[in-house]
């Protein structure tokens, strides 16, 4: 009986993947990939209108002077991308409002086929220096950006806060699976079964990095501390010397009330047949401790057992209030 399965099955399999890489490659309308399931690409699971052609990712060609902003989803990449373009154009608000952050800090992998153009391209015609925003896990950031030693900052918040974040946002952003119920999304977010995988692995992996590479690492709840100071942290990294009150001016343009009301980093310039945001605003609270609003006592107990497990080791330390 086994070797009839196997008889009857192995000569398929070629055909089937064939047939399974056609469509992959072929995706050209959004009915392709709204609302499907994640792929796996190299053992992480990734967003289905951003997986096809992966060798546009893998194969991408950096500048030396790029400026990579690293983060895992939700965790504070639009706030930090809007921080730097602001840093870098000393502070004036309306430069910063000359387009949407999503084009002034094209995402690296993204990729909505037959609807927007896909990061690849945009960075392509990009001019220097460049600010590449990407959510990858540090091993599958593409070659050329370690070899050029591109400058990296990479943004952390705290698990059950993008827990919370992320779960609102799936149920938004048409291009990723329905989330199912909070209690359901619990289980697959501990277990890593969301886009770019385990929230644990993405934020030690960073961590490690940065022993060997110009990576500054910050945290979210730290910028929502003290801005003031985060942002000065930035500046120093950029090898820029702004005043005091250019500094001033760059906390209030980027506070979360300021950006929530702003064209230019609310999303809403995103086609809401892509982000609904009569479900859940992108800009949803901006706060540090969502999450208590959120997990019942129960979920919170295994979730802390789960977390001692998987971060035991680390120097990495969040704090879920402030
Ligand atoms: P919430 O869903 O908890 O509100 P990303 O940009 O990585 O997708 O992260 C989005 C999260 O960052 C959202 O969190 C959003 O509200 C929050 N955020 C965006 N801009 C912010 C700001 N200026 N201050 C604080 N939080 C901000």
């Amino acid at each position: 009986m086994r070797s009839e399965e196997t008889k009857l099955n192995f000569p398929l399999l070629p055909c089937v993947l064939a047939g399974m890489k056609r469509v992959h490659e072929g995706m050209t309308s959004p009915e392709d990939y709204r609302r499907q399931d994640w792929r796996i690409v190299h053992d992480i699971p990734m967003v289905c209108a951003f997986s096809y052609h992966w060798e546009r990712i893998d194969n991408f060609q950096s500048r030396p002077d790029d400026l990579v902003i690293a983060t895992y989803p939700k965790s504070g990449t639009t706030w930090i991308s809007e921080i730097v373009d602001m840093i870098l154009n000393d502070g004036d608000p309306d430069k910063c409002k000359r387009d949407a952050v999503f084009n002034k800090v094209p995402m690296l992998e993204f990729a909505a086929p037959g609807k927007m153009p896909p990061g690849t391209e945009k960075l392509a015609k990009t001019s220097s220096p460049r600010l590449v925003k990407t959510h990858l896990p540090v091993q599958l950031l593409p070659m050329s950006f370690w070899e050029n030693g591109c400058k990296m900052i990479y943004v952390a918040r705290n698990a059950k806060d993008v827990a919370v974040s992320f779960y609102h946002f799936d149920l938004m952003n048409q291009l990723h699976p329905e989330p199912g119920t909070w209690e359901q999304y619990v289980e697959k977010y501990m277990a890593g079964r969301v886009a770019y995988g385990s929230w644990y692995d993405h934020v030690k992996g960073w961590w490690e990095k940065r022993k060997d590479h110009p990576i500054l690492y910050l945290l979210y709840e730290d910028m929502k501390e003290d801005p003031k100071r985060e942002i000065r942290k930035v500046m120093h990294f950029l090898g820029k010397d702004l005043k005091e009150e250019v500094l001033d001016r760059i906390v209030y343009h980027t506070s979360f009330e300021m950006m929530k009301e702003n064209p230019a980093t609310n999303y809403t310039m995103v086609p809401n047949d892509v982000m609904d945001q009569s479900i859940s605003p992108f800009m949803r609270k901006g706060i540090a401790g969502d999450w208590k609003n959120h997990f019942t006592v129960a979920q919170n107990e295994t979730f802390n057992e789960d977390y001692e497990r998987k971060m035991a080791g680390t120097t990495l330390q969040f704090r879920t209030e402030i």
